[in-house]
């Protein structure tokens, strides 16, 4: 178990940690680089190491179900059972993730816990990158993310969240955007970036979002248990949310209270729920993915 997160306020004020492995909180720590380094990111044993130093508490990240899977899986793998053996053979990673292949298939998924407390479009697959986005009353914009990555990753794997770009992105007179899903994915296109980007260019929010889903899918490299998702907000606070798949779900926080969202988009499996704005505004400029 190892967490990444970071924090921005914008491309000269930003701070983020990977690989961290005894401590809770890695926005929080991501914080502390941003406000009291004048580093970007920190990684590994030296980011704990620095936590530690600047007074935050130790905690073990393994919560006893994981603990449990891990062994279930280690035993698993030793009696030669092979559907715990690897989905990464064939990128000759010597086995060291299980099979997920997604729905429908045999051993599809089982590795992510289903559904989100019964909620009504709950992913079919539990997740638990968090994005936040905020903005205060003067129109500062801020963002923050926070990820164990991946179940049973690659020891030393990085996603997206604690990488500018990526995970999150804050440019303060356009707007910001956070990404939630598969990091390899979100990384391969820098997302949050893109979405601000779009933004910059005069696209709205949802604009925003449909623009990275269009680049994902013209990567050609979505793969059925793949998520990608979105929060983008623009400079006056409007915000949008989406992702390919259903169950993304967003909460706001505002004067009237705090209320969960349904996502503005689910660009598939029903690709006609696309916006109008994805057939006929800004979003049209962005090509359809190539066959
Ligand atoms: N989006 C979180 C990760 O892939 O690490």
């Amino acid at each position: 178990m190892s967490l990444d997160g970071a924090v921005m306020l914008g491309p000269a004020r930003f701070g983020g940690v990977c690989g961290l492995r005894r401590h809770l909180h890695p926005a929080a720590v991501a914080r502390l680089v941003m406000e009291r380094t004048e580093h970007r990111l920190l990684c590994g044993e030296d980011a704990d190491d620095f936590a530690d130093r600047h007074g935050m508490a130790g905690a073990d990240l393994l919560a006893e179900d994981a603990r449990a899977a891990w062994q279930d899986w280690q035993r698993r793998r030793a009696a030669g059972d092979a559907s715990a053996i690897d989905q990464s053979k064939d990128a000759g990673l010597l086995g060291l993730r299980p099979i997920d292949p997604g729905p429908g298939s045999k051993s599809g998924g089982r590795l992510f816990r289903p559904g989100s407390d019964g909620l009504e479009g709950a992913a079919p697959f539990g997740h638990d990158t968090i994005g936040v986005l905020a903005r205060d009353r003067e129109g500062l914009l801020g963002a923050a993310c926070s990820t164990s990555g991946l179940p049973f990753k690659v020891p030393g794997r990085v996603g997206d969240s604690p990488i500018a770009g990526h995970g999150l992105f804050v440019d303060p007179g356009v707007g910001a955007a956070t990404a939630t899903g598969t990091g390899e994915l979100i990384s391969g296109i820098c997302a949050s970036v893109v979405a601000v980007e779009t933004m910059r260019r005069g696209g709205s929010p949802l604009d925003a979002i449909v623009d990275v889903m269009r680049r994902v899918e013209a990567v050609g490299d979505l793969r059925p248990h793949h998520q990608v998702a979105l929060i983008v907000m623009d400079a006056s606070g409007a915000v949008a949310t989406g992702g390919f798949r259903p169950g993304f779900l967003s909460v706001v926080c505002d004067d009237d209270g705090s209320r969960i969202l349904q996502p503005d988009l689910v660009h598939r499996p029903d690709d006609e729920a696309l916006p109008e704005s994805a057939t006929d505004g800004f979003a049209k400029s962005v090509p359809p993915p190539t066959a």
